[in-house]
């Protein structure tokens, strides 16, 4: 593991909220698709967002780093107020997102493109950092963003916001579409940011994958939050979150 980043430990679960989510609300036009959101992440948790297709997880994302057209209520980072910031300023406050298209510039190569996103935080991974967390990508470091399997595209899009300094990566899907055997690499990978103290809000249709990696699940149903299951609670609640999710 870098040293650089086995300085920085998980903090106790009693710790205040690194990310506080309330009353949320948020509009694509006159679309209003949020309808009051609430959930917390505590600094160290890995918090995961189930819920069907189209219940609201990335509109959730999106409202959080402030690139939804129109949201309301309160979204607080480390006690700050993020709700009437631009995306920009949210960013600076430590928040790393990997979007459901994870975002790779197909023209740029693998190194271009990590180099790409401004660092917004002192205390980010430097690229042979990235490299040693994901070998495939300093073999591909020459190779452009086309030419990347999905699952080095995934690696590629984690890794680049690990060089920004964010310590709190909201994540959506980022096993969607991947082989079973680079699903458990990208499982580990965040277990292990986890262990470095790293907080994830992820969003998962696959709860089985979501059980391997998170302390708690979040079910989202028409832009609402109707559940909230501790991970060691998931095996005993799988008929009801079956339901939920309709699987
Ligand atoms: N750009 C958009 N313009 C208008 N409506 C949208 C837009 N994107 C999503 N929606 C609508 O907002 C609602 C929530 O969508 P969202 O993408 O947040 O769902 P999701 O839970 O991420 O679903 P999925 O599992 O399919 O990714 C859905 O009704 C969707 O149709
Ligand atoms: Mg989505």
């Amino acid at each position: 593991m870098p040293e650089a980043l086995l300085a920085e430990r998980p903090v106790p679960a009693s710790a205040a909220p690194l990310l506080s989510v309330d009353d949320l609300e948020g509009w694509y036009g006159e679309s209003h698709v949020l309808h009051g959101v609430g959930f917390d992440v505590k600094p160290g948790e890995v918090v995961t967002l189930l819920g069907r297709n189209g219940a609201g997880k990335t509109t959730t994302l999106r409202a959080i780093i402030g690139i939804l057209g129109r949201r309301r209520g309160s979204v607080t980072v480390k006690g700050v107020e993020a709700i009437a910031m631009p995306s920009r300023l949210i960013a600076r406050l430590g928040v790393g997102y990997v979007p459901e298209e994870r975002g790779i510039f197909a023209s740029l190569t693998v190194a271009e493109n990590l180099t790409l996103p401004p660092q917004v935080k002192p205390g980010g991974l430097t690229l042979k950092q990235i490299y040693e967390l994901f070998p495939n990508l300093e073999e591909r470091a020459g190779s452009q963003g086309t030419k990347l399997s999905g699952g080095e595209q995934q690696m590629l899009a984690i890794g680049r916001i690990l060089r920004t300094g964010a310590k709190l990566l909201l994540l959506d899907e980022p096993t969607e579409g991947l082989a079973p055997v680079i699903v458990e690499q990208i499982g580990r990978t965040l277990r292990m940011l986890k262990t470095e103290g790293f907080t994830i809000l992820l969003v998962e249709q696959n709860f089985r994958f979501a059980q391997t990696v998170a302390d708690r699940h979040v079910v989202i149903e028409q832009g609402r939050v109707i559940d909230t299951i501790p991970n060691a609670d998931l095996d005993a609640n799988l008929g009801k979150l079956k339901t939920y999710l309709g699987v």
